[in-house]
């Protein structure tokens, strides 16, 4: 048996997922002194069990208060680790690391993964592919950009995520409207817009060596799925890491991860595939793909990263073999109408036909209420689905999308 590792999880009851690492973290042997915001008595079954001691804080996104609140708590106690798996919390994980003089990755590290121009300017000067982008802090700047760029432009906060107040602008009239809509928000980051394929390059390190990667795309790309409510997002991960489609991408995720000195822990890297066939850098953030990425990645190789991430962290190295036995397509459905879930239709036929390759089934009940699809892409429910074959998997999954219907009424 290994030595008891104490751990510092920041966020661990949201989102769901992190109760997972939390179960991970104790079954690798470690104590987990869980961070959140949820009331102790509000706690989950899975964080009851698995939690060593808990602390709810009144704001977890309050840097300054959050750091204060936790070195009172951890007061005399050895603490060997702080992590976050959520983007929110990576800079307050890694400056609680700088106080309480624990290793992982530092403030300044974690930033290059968490400012986007940052990220870009260190990626660039590797010599690889981005796109042209700018900081923006005033209306000047972003009218600058725009000429400099050329439309299309992409405009976003220069520390997103999930898509949130991205917009693309394709006219000086389009930047005009936008601008009501940019008056709150301090940094943003104007970039030249990418056309083409969206894939992701996950992995999980153990200082700056890749111990396990995968890649999964995107249909939609991400943009469009924020913005279209009639489509169905699916994303499926890629069983064939040697299939030439996504070499540019592997070979790109491997220098940038170099580039920017990723120590250890799970990266997620999103980058775009051009017509051409170019692979370019999109982002990167030191913390797992959310919205089932770990649970896709996880049915891909019959694996569970929950706990090997877990055994990483704590004991430096890597338990499981992963040969890749699947694509893992996961897809997310959208009712019409508003109100509670009133009619399901075509999920009982499709959930017969294809009973050998469904994973998961959480398509919303009947009753549920609608989910607001603008803030969760988990929407009205999904399914996870898998099959060996990427174009029998890719069949799948658009066959759920066409033919699986919620329609929504008060
Ligand atoms: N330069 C770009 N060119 C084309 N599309 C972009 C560009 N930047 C962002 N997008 C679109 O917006 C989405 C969200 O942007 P991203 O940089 O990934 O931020 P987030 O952290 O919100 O995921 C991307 O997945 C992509 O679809
Ligand atoms: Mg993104």
């Amino acid at each position: 048996m290994e030595d008891v590792v104490n751990v510092v999880l920041l966020g661990a009851t949201y989102p769901p997922e992190m109760m997972e690492y939390t179960r991970g973290l104790a079954q690798v042997g470690a104590r987990v002194y869980g961070v959140g915001d949820t009331p102790r008595q509000a706690l989950p079954p899975l964080a009851k069990r698995y939690l060593h001691d808990y602390l709810q804080v009144p704001k977890l996104m309050d840097e300054q208060d959050v750091i204060q609140r936790v070195l009172q708590w951890v007061k005399g106690l050895k603490i060997d680790r702080v992590e976050s798996l959520w983007e929110a919390l990576v800079l307050p994980a890694a400056a609680l690391r700088e106080l309480l003089n624990v290793p992982g990755m530092s403030r300044d590290e974690i930033l290059k993964f968490r400012d986007k121009q940052i990220m870009k300017d260190t990626v660039k000067a590797a010599g690889l592919r981005v796109p042209h982008s700018r900081r923006i802090k005033t209306v000047a700047d972003l009218e600058a950009a725009a000429k400099e760029m050329g439309y299309p432009i992409i405009v976003k906060p220069i520390d997103g995520a999930g898509s949130a107040n991205t917009y693309r602008v394709n006219s000086d009239e389009q930047l005009e409207e936008l601008l009501p809509a940019l008056r709150d928000v301090p940094e943003m980051i104007c970039e030249e817009f990418i056309d083409g394929e969206e894939f992701t390059f996950d992995t999980l390190c153990i200082d700056g060596e890749i111990v396990f990667m995968s890649v999964m795309q995107y249909f939609p790309r991400p943009l469009l799925q924020r913005t279209l409510e009639w489509v169905s997002p699916m994303q499926i991960t890629v069983r064939d890491m040697h299939d030439p489609r996504i070499a540019g991408g592997i070979k790109l995720g491997k220098e940038v991860i170099k580039a920017l000195g990723m120590k250890t822990g799970f990266t997620h890297m999103e980058w775009y595939l051009t017509s051409e066939g170019e692979a370019i850098f999109g982002e990167i953030g030191a913390r797992p793909g959310g919205a089932l990425v770990v649970d896709q990645m996880n049915y891909t190789c019959d694996v569970d990263l929950f706990k090997e991430w877990a055994r990483v962290v704590c004991h430096g190295h890597f338990g499981s073999p992963t040969t890749r036995k699947y694509n893992v397509a996961a897809i997310f459905k959208r009712a019409q109408g508003q109100g509670n879930i009133a009619k399901i239709e075509g999920l009982d036929e499709y959930l017969v036909r294809h009973r050998p390759w469904i994973c998961v089934n959480r398509i919303s009940k009947i009753g549920t209420p609608r989910r607001n699809w603008r803030m969760t892409l988990l929407s009205d429910g999904y399914l996870i689905v898998r099959h060996p074959e990427w174009d029998r998997a890719h069949q799948l999954a658009t066959e759920a999308t066409n033919n699986i219907h919620l329609y929504a009424a008060y």
